[in-house]
């Protein structure tokens, strides 16, 4: 991982923007750029055209996807991250740094909050979202998991920390049971009969595990939600990504695993997240 500078990119050579242009490449012109900068050799250069042309996404090809001023390396086969995920991290670091995020009306008191917070990524994919808090928040001790051998062998080049392969919560450690203080989950969302509908790119190149969230998309949401008062600190905070479409029933998965639960969108990122806090008082009548 490297802090994601904007290098000057070359002159793009017109024959590869015509190439990636007869393909269906938007901005060509801009990829162009991009392929030329990152090939070493002519040769290699003409398999990352030949690649972006047969629709592999371009953060697959080159290997990198820029995420909240990150270079983040991007494995093929692995869900690229989005920059409407930025508007999750931005909250989260908010969070963790015990300052007050953007969520109307003002978030209930953050308690265990503080630089140096416990922070776990459940559904890390490429590990961006936890590289990007690792990076934002002082001394944090990060942990995160995926469920793709492919997505957890990505994460570890990309997260300063722990990175576990196997289902939501099974491979965390007990020992962080009751101490984490931000848990964030860029879970699947889309809606199983909705994959059909996704860019070609996206259902060909991405993993079907990274997509589908079952019925109503929030199947992986639900089991986060049910899981997180277990292992959230009191006041600890559960950050999850959806579609406005899917907040209502969200927020109820949210409020059935006892959590606090407010919501918030950004319109310039067409992002919304769910935000669930345990109470502060939570665990204190346990002998
Ligand atoms: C939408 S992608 C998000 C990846 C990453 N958090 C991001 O924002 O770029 C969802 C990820 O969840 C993982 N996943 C799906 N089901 C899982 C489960 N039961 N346990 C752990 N990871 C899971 C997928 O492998 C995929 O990497």
């Amino acid at each position: 991982m490297q802090a994601g500078r904007r290098p000057q990119l070359p002159v793009p050579d017109p024959v590869i923007v015509a190439r990636l242009r007869a393909a269906g490449c938007v901005f060509a012109e801009e990829e162009a750029r991009l392929l030329a900068s990152a090939a070493r050799t002519p040769d290699e250069l003409d398999a990352m055209v030949d690649r972006r042309a047969a629709g592999l996404p371009i953060e697959q090809v080159v290997g990198w996807a820029e995420f909240c001023g990150l270079r983040i390396a991007v494995d093929p086969g692995v869900f690229v991250p989005r920059r409407r995920t930025e508007f999750l991290v931005q909250q989260a670091a908010l969070l963790a740094r015990g300052d007050e995020p953007f969520f109307p009306p003002r978030p209930p008191r953050t308690v265990m909050a503080r630089p140096g917070a416990v922070v776990v990524d459940l559904c890390c994919g490429t590990g961006a979202i936890a590289a990007a808090l690792a990076a934002t928040v002082d001394r944090a001790e990060v942990h995160a998991v995926d469920i793709d051998p492919a997505a957890v062998a990505c994460a570890r080049r990309n997260v300063a920390g722990q990175v576990y392969e196997g289902d939501l919560y099974e491979p965390l450690p007990d020992g962080l049971r009751g101490r984490v203080s931000i848990l964030v989950a860029n879970v699947p969302y889309v809606p199983s009969g909705e994959i059909g509908f996704l860019p070609p790119e996206s259902r060909a190149y991405e993993p079907l595990v990274a997509l589908d969230g079952g019925a109503d998309g929030l199947d992986v949401l639900r089991r986060v939600a049910a899981g997180a008062p277990g292992w959230l600190a009191p006041g600890g905070h559960l950050l999850i990504e959806t579609s406005q479409r899917q907040v209502p029933s969200a927020e109820a998965a949210f409020a059935a695993g006892g959590l606090i639960t407010q919501v918030a969108s950004s319109a310039d990122l067409d992002a919304t997240v769910v935000l669930g806090s345990l109470s502060s008082e939570a665990g204190k009548d346990l002998p």
